[in-house]
């Protein structure tokens, strides 16, 4: 506790060389009861897990690969709102550690230099009317070479060290963004979403730019207004009305 921070906010934090994916374990010692804040970390994944099923890469001693359990008293369609608050902590640690500027791409992507250097990945133990838990995952490119890549994902992916030409200290980044993640989380169980979404929308490349948002069933254009309470996307097409898009591909268009 003391290395990672000292701040109260980190309960206990498992640490492993190598798993198949840190969600799973996560998901076991929710079920077991482990308390707010017990973070399960890897040095390497074998079977990494994306968003919609994806692979994620998660090569050895190169990343930041862990899940945080949290158990805030709160209802579940009020869930997402801590993917948007794990986006804005990530999102400053990397800045303040890093000294990478990176930024929000809708809904949990972070970006740098335009490629994406962060995945959120955020799942569920719930009762119909409360959370059990939300285990947020998130998987930081640290330390990767460009050709540390697999080729399918050297034009899209970034690390911090490629951005900031340095090599980054992993063990102070995963301090930063636990330590942030900890006042994000107080910040909004006592103020509530507003400050939340304020620094989301602070943090996001994706407000006021044109988008086009590929969805399961319909790719529409048009320019991001902002984000809801959910956490949903409200896009203002080009004949002026307002859609909210719950899930989708966004690609940025100018
Ligand atoms: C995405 O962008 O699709 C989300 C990627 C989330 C990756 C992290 S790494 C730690 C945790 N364990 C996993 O298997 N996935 C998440």
């Amino acid at each position: 506790r003391k290395e990672l921070g000292g701040d109260e906010f980190v309960g206990r934090i498992l640490h492993f060389d190598s798993v198949e994916s840190t969600m799973p374990i996560a998901h076991r010692e929710a079920q077991e009861g482990a308390a707010d804040g017990t973070v399960i970390i890897a040095e390497e994944q074998t079977s990494g897990k994306g968003r919609l099923a994806r692979p994620w890469t998660s090569a050895a001693g190169k990343g930041i690969w862990m899940s945080v359990i949290l158990t805030p008293d709160i209802p579940p369609h009020k869930a997402p709102q801590f993917t948007l608050i794990a986006a804005v902590s990530v999102c400053r640690a990397i800045r303040e550690t890093a000294g990478v500027e990176a930024r929000i791409k809708w809904p949990n992507d972070l970006l740098a230099g335009g490629r994406k250097v962060t995945g959120i990945l955020t799942e569920l133990q719930a009762d119909p009317d409360r959370v059990k838990a939300i285990i947020i995952g998130i998987g930081i490119n640290v330390n990767q070479d460009p050709g540390d890549f697999p080729e399918s994902l050297q034009p899209i992916a970034t690390s911090l060290k490629i951005q900031s030409g340095q090599k980054v200290d992993r063990a102070k980044l995963a301090a930063g963004v636990l330590r942030r993640l900890g006042e994000c989380s107080r910040l909004y169980l006592e103020k509530g979403f507003p400050p939340i979404k304020k620094m989301w929308e602070e943090d996001a490349i994706t407000i006021g730019r044109r988008v086009k948002a590929v969805t399961v069933r319909e790719t529409l254009t048009g320019t991001a207004v902002g984000i809801t309470e959910e956490g949903v996307l409200e896009l203002r097409l080009d004949d002026g009305t307002i859609r909210g898009i719950y899930s989708a591909d966004i690609e940025l268009q100018d």
